[in-house]
């Protein structure tokens, strides 16, 4: 089959590779339909994330027709349309039973759990196409994907719904409705949002769906903020404005009540504290960037919530933890407990409460993905959210 594959910092190809078989008797084989490339991708494309090897396929938001069902799977059936969400877990373990599926002590094989624990004090759960450091699965920028533990995850979709309006359910969409939930979002509320990319627009709608009375959406490239607007923010461009004081005058000068950092390790901006972490990080003195995050934590209100969607990897400079500790903050974050959300969303999104489609910027044959990594990456003002079709033809 053909499938996207890493080779090394910005380097990604199409390949042939073998077909993916039934390996557990729990797992199902699936014929992707549509797939999408994530912001966290784009940490795979630069690198920042450990444990990738050449040929590792990439790819964890995706949906297609079940092809094949291991004898143990009960729930699937061949011929089914299903959104496969990113993180893959067993359904049984003590975490899953307690809902915190991006926990899941079970998918993450022993020959690679250790590397997580290593670095985090216990193993990642599984991940399709996300490193080693997550169990190395091949992921779903590709033809069929194997789909470990497929009568857990894997959410049956009516046949005639269209891909593009619930293929967001396998990611994006449930984590910015986490992001929400952490902010724990009370009347009269103003939620600040920092990353107008397709996480934090997902934030910015379910915050307002969750009881926001008001949300502030920051960035600095003008059609993802006119995106915002689109979802009913006010919106800060941080190249203009400086966004704390923008911040204190929207809010009375009391600070947002809840603060989003649904941007990660890659932080934009030439502040004298974002060009110094560069330039640790080209000597590998820090490996994650948190110009965006120290803004976040400096910006919100006393005794207000933090939530942290972003992906971070590592370790960071100049954490502000005094102004954690003294402000009263509390935070939160972690992977998405993707199945947590499932049935809720899928209910509102084919209910028409959620708008899923309005981020899709570029729909490409899955050939062509190697062009659209780069065009997410170099142009992200235009390029929003790309959506790659295998078996389309090239244009
Ligand atoms: N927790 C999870 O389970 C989960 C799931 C999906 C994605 N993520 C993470 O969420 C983050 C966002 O994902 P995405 O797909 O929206 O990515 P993206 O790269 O498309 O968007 C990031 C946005 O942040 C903006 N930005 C950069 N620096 C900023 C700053 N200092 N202030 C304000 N905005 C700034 C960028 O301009 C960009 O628009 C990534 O780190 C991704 O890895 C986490
Ligand atoms: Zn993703
Ligand atoms: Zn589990």
């Amino acid at each position: 089959m053909r499938a996207l594959t890493w080779h090394g910092k910005h380097d990604v190809r199409m390949d042939t590779v073998p077909d993916p078989e039934i390996v557990n008797p729990r797992d199902a084989i699936v014929r992707v339909t549509s797939t999408a490339i994530c912001g966290s991708d784009l940490h795979l494309y630069d690198h920042y994330i450990p444990t990738l090897k050449s040929g590792d396929i990439l790819g964890h938001e995706f949906m297609g027709e079940v092809v094949a069902v291991g004898r143990r799977n009960r729930k699937l059936r061949i011929g089914q349309k299903v959104v496969v969400p990113f993180v893959i877990a067993c359904g049984q373990c003590f975490f899953c039973r307690r809902q915190q599926f991006s926990a899941c002590d079970n998918s993450n094989p022993a020959e690679t759990a250790y590397m997580s624990e290593l670095l985090y004090g216990y193993a990642m759960t599984g991940a399709f196409g996300y490193s080693h450091l997550t169990g190395g699965y091949a992921g779903g920028q590709a033809e069929y994907v194997r789909v470990p533990y497929a009568d857990v995850g894997p959410i049956v979709v009516p046949p005639d719904v269209e891909d593009e309006k619930v293929l967001f359910l396998s990611d994006i969409l449930p984590t910015g409705w986490m992001a929400a939930e952490n902010c724990e979002i009370q009347p009269d509320d103003t939620v600040a949002v920092w990353g107008c990319g397709p996480v934090g627009l997902f934030a910015v709608a379910s915050a307002f769906a969750q009881g926001a009375a008001q949300v502030i959406a920051i960035d600095h490239y003008p059609h993802r903020l006119d995106l915002a607007k689109q979802c009913g923010a006010q919106v800060i461009n941080f190249d203009e404005v400086n966004v704390r004081e923008a911040l204190l005058e929207m809010t009375g000068g009391i600070g947002p009540d809840a603060c989003i950092d649904a941007v990660g390790l890659e932080s934009h901006g030439y502040s004298a504290d974002n060009v110094l972490d560069k330039a640790k990080a080209a000597l590998s003195l820090v490996t994650d960037r948190i110009h965006g995050l120290r803004q976040v934590i400096l910006a919100c209100r006393k005794g207000g919530r933090i939530s942290m969607p972003g992906v971070y990897g590592g370790v960071a400079d100049k954490f502000p933890i005094g102004a954690l500790m003294e402000k009263g903050l509390s935070v939160k974050t972690g992977q998405t407990h993707v199945q947590r959300y499932s049935a809720k969303l899928l209910d509102m999104v084919l209910n028409d409460e959620l708008d899923t489609t309005f981020l899709i910027s570029h729909r490409l044959p899955l050939e062509e993905a190697p062009q659209g990594y780069r065009m997410f990456k170099e142009q992200q003002n235009e390029v929003t959210k790309v959506v790659l079709k295998p078996g389309a033809t090239l244009q």
